[in-house]
């Protein structure tokens, strides 16, 4: 992979990569005051939320851990897989100190309550901390206010808090009651009960095409798609079937001028490479520059960084932003 930045952008302007011209970028955050991946290795990481520290399943920190068994011994609470479910989210958590049912922790001024999830996560992801920060210095570049931004696959509305506490309008999507009654505790404990937000129970793929044909238009569109998940009406969603269509959609609802598209996958089997190139033909009608790699955590006890997902941001290169 060559690194020549002017090969790059102007492969980019064109909505083409080529090998020689693409170069994959690794993001990471070191965590934030309410967060900190704590150590990792041997297939488990140690993470403090907030007051609590909990140990649960990492299947890619091969590596050993750095800290004493005696340190992660003392976490609050531990996660453990059903045996054939290793690499699955199958399992549950072992209190070792009574835990709230929820409990909060403060990023870039707002609120997320965390819980512990039989889905091994508890609502937060932090390792998106470098997408909020590149979102709202997006936003705040951009000139027709109020910004209206689309959070779709929206979970507990991290994103969207920070967007509408950041004064744009936002239409928050999930398939999940359980995800939006959630994101709106999280709005209240943020004291954002005011802000713009549209909560739509919805499936993404359909509301996308539902947006497309009312003529709506958004200036940000987050896309953040687990592998598989289901509409509130049981449509099937698999990112390798539903993620081409669904960006058609988000191409035609991007506005026209100042616009941007940020995507993370989580979990599946392909390359940052394989999203950088849909996005990419999915916006070729437009003059951007899209980026490409990996979201990582660097782990305080000894610096490494372990990778969570992968991402491809698309900026338009307009002028008037
Ligand atoms: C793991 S979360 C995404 C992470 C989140 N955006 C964050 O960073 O905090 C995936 C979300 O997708 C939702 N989901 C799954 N299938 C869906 C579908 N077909 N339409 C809309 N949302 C869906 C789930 O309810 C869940 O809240």
């Amino acid at each position: 992979m060559a690194s020549n930045p002017e090969r790059a952008s102007s492969v980019e302007g064109a909505g083409r990569a080529t090998a020689s011209g693409l170069c994959l970028r690794v993001v990471a955050t070191a965590g934030f005051a309410d967060y900190a991946l704590l150590d990792c290795g041997d297939g488990r990481k140690l993470e403090r939320f907030g007051r609590f520290t909990v140990e649960r399943p990492e299947p890619q920190a091969l590596w050993r851990p750095v800290l004493e068994p005696g340190q992660w011994l003392r976490a609050d609470a531990t996660f453990k897989s059903t045996a054939a479910e290793e690499d699955g989210e199958g399992g549950r958590w072992r209190q070792n100190n009574p835990l709230p049912d929820m409990w909060p922790v403060r990023v870039l001024g707002v609120t997320a309550l965390c819980r512990l999830t039989a889905f091994r996560h508890l609502g937060l992801f932090p390792e998106q901390l470098p997408h909020w920060q590149w979102m709202l210095e997006w936003l705040r570049g951009v000139r027709d206010k109020p910004a209206r931004v689309l959070n779709l696959f929206a979970y507990t509305g991290a994103a969207s808090l920070l967007a509408a506490g950041a004064g744009a309008e936002v239409t928050h999507v999930d398939a999940s009651k359980k995800a939006i009654a959630w994101a709106k505790q999280n709005q209240a404990a943020s004291k954002l009960g005011a802000a713009p937000i549209r909560w739509i129970l919805d499936d993404a793929r359909k509301f996308a095409a539902r947006e497309v044909r009312r003529g709506k238009s958004y200036h940000l569109i987050l896309i953040d798609p687990p592998k598989f998940g289901r509409g509130p009406e049981g449509e099937v969603w698999d990112v390798f079937t539903h993620l081409a269509p669904l960006l058609r959609d988000c191409a035609m609802l991007l506005a026209p001028g100042p616009a941007a598209l940020v995507l993370t996958t989580y979990a599946i089997r392909a390359s940052a490479l394989a999203t950088d190139g849909l996005v990419r033909e999915c916006l070729a009608q437009r003059r951007g520059a899209c980026e490409s790699g990996e979201l990582a955590v660097i782990e305080q006890a000894g610096g490494r960084l372990l990778p969570t997902s992968l991402f491809t941001r698309w900026t338009s290169d307009d002028a008037t932003h």
